[in-house]
């Protein structure tokens, strides 16, 4: 396995593995595996530094990208798998095997049944070549008695990156912890308390979202001085499970977070705008209002503890009922390394913690039953603990994220702690 960061040349030295195997053996069958279809053949096969680039051209007889079979002159063919269709792997067997970013595998079944089928010749090998992450596939891979670990950074390679690109990976990454997976090929630990890891994560991910009922922009502004705005979007289905769809967050003037999160409302064709009213009181609204009026804002009040606000979405992500709709770098590792403990307040995460709950307690009266009873052990806890008098915990504002919605008229109703699934109305206004 090559464990490398970003543009150390890990497809390259595969490619050239590979090429080299096929050359020293006639008649032999390979498999490329790359976590999606277009990678193995935009990126492991006809990519710059895929098979097709690195292989001299008298040696290939015939690439058949629809049939993904790569046929060579001395009579070796290349075969092309996808790790989102680990059963195309189930039954064909290999004399040698590689695999492209194995730590973004969808379906780590794929890699059992490569090394099932790996089994023709004397001494069948598999080259894996990955930026790493904290999946369970990954840690496994590396623990396995006969894997031999190669590492690397990307600075091992700045001679041979376009200098555009180096800068890039160099400036979005460097010294930050990220920057240790992606720039120095590190393999991050969980964090120990944090209520996400990478692998939960990545178990429900999906590629597409299905169609969705509630689509919601959630926005975390800025609390002070350098501090990014968490704008993340998310959705819900008929079946009341959740889709996170974009994570625009980042460092920006009060004009230029309002347009992007308006561009995403509208871009998505959102439901409605959730917003923190923490900080600035009116700000926020009033700077949203000022680039669209017509918008549906809904103000959201952080009146009790992050923990508190957070765990009932954890727990909708342990139930599998979470899925992220391709990857949000920033965002999972904000969720993947915040702690109750940790003090520091993740814009990208609280952001989706609001997405979110909105989102469920739409749909979804159960989660957020979850939380309103987080709330009111948290009461309870204080009051005695006489943290808070009863005439204050009386004034504290409370359910704000809790508007119940009249029911839809002509929806099948379907009550949950009641509140419609389908339509999310309340029952009592039925
Ligand atoms: N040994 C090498 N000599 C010359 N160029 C290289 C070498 N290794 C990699 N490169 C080039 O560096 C760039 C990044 O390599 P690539 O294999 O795509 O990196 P990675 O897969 O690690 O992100 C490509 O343009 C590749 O052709
Ligand atoms: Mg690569």
């Amino acid at each position: 396995m090559i464990q490398a960061g970003r543009g150390f040349g890990k497809t390259r030295s595969g490619a050239e593995a590979v090429s080299h195997y096929l050359h020293e053996h006639p008649g032999s069958r390979v498999a490329l595996v790359g976590p999606t279809w277009r990678d193995v053949r935009d990126t492991m096969v006809e990519g710059e530094s895929g098979l097709l680039a690195v292989m001299p051209q008298a040696a290939v007889s015939k690439w058949n990208a629809s049939l993904g079979e790569l046929v060579l002159a001395n009579g070796s063919r290349c075969f092309a798998y996808a790790a989102t269709q680990p059963d195309r792997l189930r039954g064909p067997q290999h004399h040698f095997a590689w695999g492209d970013e194995v730590a973004a595998w969808e379906r780590p079944e794929t890699w059992d049944q490569l090394l099932l089928g790996l089994r023709l010749g004397k001494n069948p090998q598999v080259v894996l070549t990955t930026t790493p992450k904290p999946r369970k596939l990954v840690r496994d891979i590396i623990k396995h008695p006969r894997c031999t670990v190669t590492k690397g950074s990307t600075y091992d390679n700045l001679d041979n990156l376009p200098p555009e690109f180096a800068a890039a990976v160099l400036e979005a990454y460097r010294g930050s912890r990220l920057g240790r997976q992606e720039i120095e090929g590190e393999l991050l630990e969980d964090v120990e308390g944090a209520l996400w890891t990478l692998d939960g994560i990545s178990r429900d991910r999906v590629a597409a979202a299905p169609e969705l009922r509630h689509v919601v922009v959630a926005i975390d502004p800025a609390g002070g001085g350098s501090d990014e705005v968490g704008i993340v979007a998310a959705g819900r289905d008929a079946d009341g499970h959740a889709y996170v769809l974009a994570d625009r967050s980042g460092r920006f003037h009060p004009e230029q977070w309002a347009r992007r999160a308006i561009g995403l409302y509208h871009e998505l064709e959102a439901d409605r705008i959730v917003v923190e009213r923490n900080y600035g009181g009116d700000m926020v609204n009033s700077t949203l209002r000022a680039v669209d009026t017509r918008l549906q804002i809904v103000e959201v009040v952080a009146s009790r503890g992050k923990r508190v606000r957070a765990e009932p979405i954890a727990t909708a992500y342990e139930q599998h009922k979470v899925h992220h709709v391709g990857v949000f770098e920033q965002l999972e590792e904000q969720m993947c390394t915040w702690t109750p403990d940790s003090g520091d307040s993740p814009d990208r995460m609280d952001a989706l913690v609001w997405a979110l709950t909105d989102v469920m307690q739409k749909g979804q009266g159960a989660a957020f039953m979850e939380l309103w009873k987080g709330e009111l052990a948290e009461d309870q806890r204080k009051r005695e603990a006489g943290e808070i008098s009863a005439p204050e915990l009386a004034q504290l504002p409370r359910f704000q994220t809790f508007d119940r919605a009249k029911p839809r008229p002509g929806c099948q109703h379907r009550w949950l702690d009641g509140l419609c699934v389908h339509c999310g109305g309340a029952k009592e206004l039925n």
